[in-house]
């Protein structure tokens, strides 16, 4: 019997250690980068650009209580997208990329009103910070399909047509798409991971928008410390998801619990309550009696923006004005307009309304608006500058 049960376990082994050896062969001869004769070039590529051999993992795995659990995407085209995104090659004037006005560190937006653009030009509105819970592909969309659509007027269904329009822009990039089309071809690495993406070397305008797109989509922001709390409750009680985010957390401070109930009884109206997706899509939240810049349909509407680590992206507003989440709460507090469209979700029956927070109130909000921070999402290699 024991040389029995040691014969199955010496089986067993060989077993696992040909299959590790197989597998080990598998990596060693899967070329993802390879010229038209199959010749591995990843060496050239890699002089230029800190991405590995074998490309990240793009797939999203999303915490239970948002009931969907996984999202995926293409690795090799989202990872030509994460290069273009930080190309400033693809400027008028070679000094811009995507990622100039949208950083990283900061949630994606840039700590400007407005943001720099091509040849000392300045952006009419204040920068969007990206990723959003889950991700853009589950947030964002035309609202024909329940999406919600890019811009701070709402009117870009898809990444597709936000970048085009994006290049295009004068104060931007400045950019015609073929313009850009001729600046990827200049560069010898893109054929390479253009034939990854796609399986063939054509450059041209859809294969670049979508790599783009492929690459926005999948940036999804779900880690913060209100997420993991909320995945802990959710996991750990019977709580029905309504319930859940009104329970004080454990793992939060008086401070934050007590933000949370101010954010829940007066904010999430618009920004949302546990999904992270808006309760409104666009509204006025009575920044101006009369707006310098009108927004949605000239009618001083504008996009309700997520408020994902929203510590990091201001200056706030569609125009940069408050540079503090202090003086964000002001304005809620007691300084709101009487808009003729101002939302009745910010009225107290005919009248603005005052909220009058104290300074514990104030406190207490901006402390619990930091726990929207993702410190995953900040740092994550596949989401960051692949240029060395
Ligand atoms: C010069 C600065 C600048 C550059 C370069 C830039 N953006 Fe933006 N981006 C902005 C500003 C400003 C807005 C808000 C504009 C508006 O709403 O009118 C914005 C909005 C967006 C939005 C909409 C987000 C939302 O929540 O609605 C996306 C997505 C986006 N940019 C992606 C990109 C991509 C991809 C590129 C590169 C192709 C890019 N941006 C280049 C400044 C810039
Ligand atoms: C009526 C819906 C509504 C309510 C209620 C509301 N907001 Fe807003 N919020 C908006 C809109 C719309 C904007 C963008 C307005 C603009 O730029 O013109 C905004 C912008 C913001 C921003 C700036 C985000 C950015 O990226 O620039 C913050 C922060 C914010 N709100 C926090 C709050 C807080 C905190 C509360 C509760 C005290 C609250 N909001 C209540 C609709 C609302």
């Amino acid at each position: 019997m024991k040389l029995f049960k040691n014969t199955v376990w010496l089986f067993a082994i060989c077993c696992a250690a040909l299959l590790v050896s197989c597998d080990k062969g598998l990596e060693t001869e899967i070329i993802y980068y390879a010229d038209s004769e199959g010749n591995d070039i990843y060496p050239m590529i890699s002089e230029k650009l800190d991405i590995p051999k074998i490309p990240l993992s793009y797939d999203q795995n999303f915490p239970s209580y948002y009931g969907r659990s996984f999202s995926s995407f293409e690795n090799n085209i989202a990872t030509l997208g994460r290069v273009i995104f930080y190309d400033t090659n693809l400027s008028h004037d070679r000094n811009i990329s995507c990622a100039s006005c949208h950083d990283q560190k900061l949630g994606f937006a840039d700590a400007k009103a407005f943001s720099d653009g091509v040849n000392g030009r300045t952006t009419a509105r204040n920068s969007l910070a990206l990723g959003a819970v889950f991700s853009f592909r589950e947030y964002y969309g035309n609202p024909a399909n329940g999406g919600i659509p890019f811009f701070w007027d709402n009117s870009a269904n898809t990444v597709q047509e936000q970048s085009k329009r994006t290049f295009a822009n004068e104060d931007e990039m400045n950019m015609k798409m073929p313009e850009v089309i001729e600046r990827i071809k200049e560069e010898e690495f893109y054929k390479p991971l253009f034939v990854a993406a796609y399986g063939s070397s054509e450059i041209n305008e859809d294969g670049v928008l979508n790599a783009i797109s492929e690459f926005v989509s999948a940036m999804g922001s779900y880690d913060s410390k209100y997420d993991r709390a909320l995945a802990n409750h959710f996991d750990n009680n019977s709580f029905s998801l309504n319930n859940v985010p009104h329970v004080d957390f454990p793992e939060f401070t008086v401070a934050e619990n007590k933000g949370k109930k101010l954010y829940l009884n007066h904010c999430a109206s618009c920004h949302g309550e546990t999904n992270g997706f808006p309760g409104l899509i666009e509204a006025n939240n009575g920044l101006d009696l009369v707006y310098e810049d009108t927004g949605i349909d000239g009618q001083s509407l504008f996009k309700v923006p997520t408020l994902r680590n929203v510590a990091l992206t201001g200056p706030f507003m569609h125009d940069g004005r408050f540079e503090t989440l202090e003086e964000v709460v002001d304005h809620y507090s007691s300084n709101i307009k009487a808009h003729k469209n101002l939302s009745s979700n910010l009225m107290d029956g005919n009248n603005p309304m005052k909220f009058n927070f104290s300074k514990e109130d104030k406190e207490n909000l901006v402390a619990f608006l930091h726990t929207f921070t993702d410190q995953d999402f900040l740092t994550a290699e596949k989401y960051s500058d692949p240029f060395k």
